[in-house]
């Protein structure tokens, strides 16, 4: 509506004589009008006139919709709205969501997010990814953008260099280790928490043990190169672990189309080097390329395509994947939701693809900040580990069940679980994306103040009304006070939360919002009886009320991936 009611500004403006792109503020001091214009000041130097008269021009001219007009001090013009006009617009949004959506072009983007690793356990960063990649991917699709997800599994690197010599070590499935074998290899038999475990082992021991790295970096280089046997064996080996990933993007809400991983870019290899060849040199034996441009203010080495010994490396492996997402989907855009500390290697990256015209698509890596602990240094575990995931879940899910309803018995682990990741999910989302914040798990926590689960406790409010309340299709008739007001101008700026929140790929504007609203209506919530009005007119704008402030957050915590409660 008021994205409206800006386009009809400027054609005025136009009518005037003037360009000038429109913005309408919501105003800080309600009595003297719900909205404020500041472009007069911007016109009245634009085109050498005084402030006051171009704001009185533009005054005179506006249609029915705007109430109680006025000028203040140097050419402010504050504004209300019809109201009619106001709860047609809220009316037709009461159950339909739609009607807050921006009206945006629509493409095709693929969208590159959770990049867990195979055979490692997720930690902290790979949480972000995997929270601001589905809410982007389900923004995307709320404004109508045809969205195609791939998880990138990091299925390649060190990781299956150090299983793979574990198992020889354990003397287990030796066949796969041993060339002159004939016969029929077996498949292998283990559980993800094994292959967890096995992990770590190699770990510990490869890094007190130089003959075992170099062990770890032979077969690591073999499988790299596309050793067959080894290969077979490896993926296996992804493919249990697999599993185990899937479960916390389930737990996450994470939808991926694809589930696709560096494995899968080997056999576009080929296809891809066609491509990028001629652009390719020689330096101290590796195949590189240079992506620097003239205007370039800071470092930029070349891009390492082949090592030294011939082995593709993470770099090959997205270039292939470039070259095929380009060949199966011909997307408009490819979104990569990754850590900060990869920028350097997507802009790396990205100007080879141009280069070698890999792709038509623009490629972006909308980075996120680290996760700091209280010290201001990434989040450790007590004993100084990598925060894994499923530790943060752990803590999380520890101080919910302290904060949770005694009475509430059956359920009550699946409301846990709902709350935990509503918790980690809306404090993941709340900064801007790009910035570190701190992870502070008990005001994260909290079922007050701005946290997921005081978002929940709204819901489960406001849910209880809407199901004690007999008739459904409710009306909003009236403005009756303030408080309904606050909520209602709340509600007008959604659709630019909306576009604002796809514009930065950051769904801060989106938390803040739900923030504002949720605490708007527990302020109306806390001064009126709803269910016990006895003036029908009013009782009916109450739940009409109600009804639209529901839809709004319930449509919202979609977008964020966050599950609703009825009970907490
Ligand atoms: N597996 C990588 C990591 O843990 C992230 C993958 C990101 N996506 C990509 N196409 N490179 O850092």
């Amino acid at each position: 509506m008021l994205k409206e009611l800006e386009i009809y500004l400027e054609n005025l403006l136009k009518e005037l004589g003037y360009e000038e792109k429109v913005t309408i503020l919501a105003s800080s001091k309600k009595e003297l009008g719900w909205y404020q214009l500041n472009i007069c000041m911007a016109l009245a130097k634009k085109y050498h006139e005084n402030p006051v008269l171009v704001a009185n021009k533009i005054v005179e001219k506006l249609d029915y919709r705007f109430t109680s007009v006025n000028v203040a001090g140097p050419g402010f013009i504050n504004f209300k709205l019809d109201e009619k006009y106001l709860l047609d617009y809220l009316n037709s949004g009461l159950t339909n969501f739609k009607v807050f959506v921006p009206n945006i072009t629509k493409k095709k983007v693929v969208i590159d997010f959770g990049g867990a690793n195979a055979a490692k356990a997720l930690h902290v960063g790979h949480m972000r990814s995997a929270n601001i990649g589905e809410a982007l991917r389900r923004l995307g699709v709320l404004v109508g953008y045809d969205m195609i997800s791939d998880v990138h599994l990091g299925d390649l690197g060190r990781q299956a260099g150090m299983l793979l010599s574990e198992i020889k070590k354990r003397g287990e499935y030796l066949e796969y280790f041993d060339p002159n074998f004939k016969g029929e290899y077996r498949s292998v038999d283990y559980t993800p928490t094994e292959l967890g475990k096995m992990y770590a082992s190699a770990n510990i021991a490869a890094s007190n043990d130089e003959e075992r790295m170099e062990e770890v970096r032979e077969i690591t280089a073999e499988i790299d190169k596309g050793n067959k046997t080894y290969l077979n064996l490896w993926k296996q080996l992804v493919a249990i672990s697999s599993i185990s990933i899937k479960e916390v993007y389930d737990e996450l809400n994470c939808h991926f189309d694809l589930f696709e991983g560096e494995l899968d870019a080997f056999k576009d290899i080929p296809a891809m080097l066609k491509k990028v060849n001629p652009y390719l040199y020689e330096s101290n034996g590796a195949m590189v390329m240079d992506v620097k441009e003239e205007s370039d203010t800071k470092e930029m080495p070349p891009l390492l395509v082949i090592k030294k010994d011939g082995a593709t490396i993470y770099a090959t492996r997205d270039l292939a994947t470039i070259y095929s997402r380009e060949e199966r989907f011909n997307p408009d855009e490819i979104w990569y939701v990754v850590d900060n500390r990869q920028s350097l290697y997507f802009e790396q990256v990205f100007r080879a693809s141009y280069i070698a015209n890999l792709t038509d698509a623009k490629l972006y890596h909308f980075g996120f900040g680290t996760i700091n602990g209280t010290d201001g240094k990434p989040y450790k575990t007590r004993d100084g580990g990598v925060m894994q995931l499923s530790t943060l879940i752990e803590l999380i899910s520890n101080l919910i069940e302290e904060k949770m309803k005694p009475d509430i018995i059956d359920d009550r682990l699946n409301i846990k679980n709902k709350l935990t990741i509503a918790t980690l999910k809306y404090a993941d989302l709340m900064s801007y994306r790009a910035t570190d914040y701190i992870f502070d798990p008990v005001k994260f926590s909290s079922f007050d103040g701005k946290t997921g689960p005081y978002i929940l406790y709204t819901v489960v409010r406001l849910k209880s009304i809407l199901n004690k309340s007999v008739k459904k299709d409710y009306k909003i008739l009236s403005i009756n006070s303030i408080e309904e007001l606050d909520i209602y101008l709340k509600i007008t700026e959604l659709e630019s939360v909306l576009e604002r929140s796809i514009r930065d790929k950051s769904l801060n504007y989106i938390t803040d919002f739900l923030f504002e609203l949720a605490s708007l209506f527990n302020k109306f919530y806390n001064t009126y009886h709803i269910l016990s009005e006895t003036d029908e007119t009013k009782k009916e704008s109450f739940l009409g009320l109600i009804t639209i402030v529901y839809n709004c957050i319930h449509n919202l915590l979609n977008v964020l991936a966050i599950d609703e409660v009825d009970r907490m």
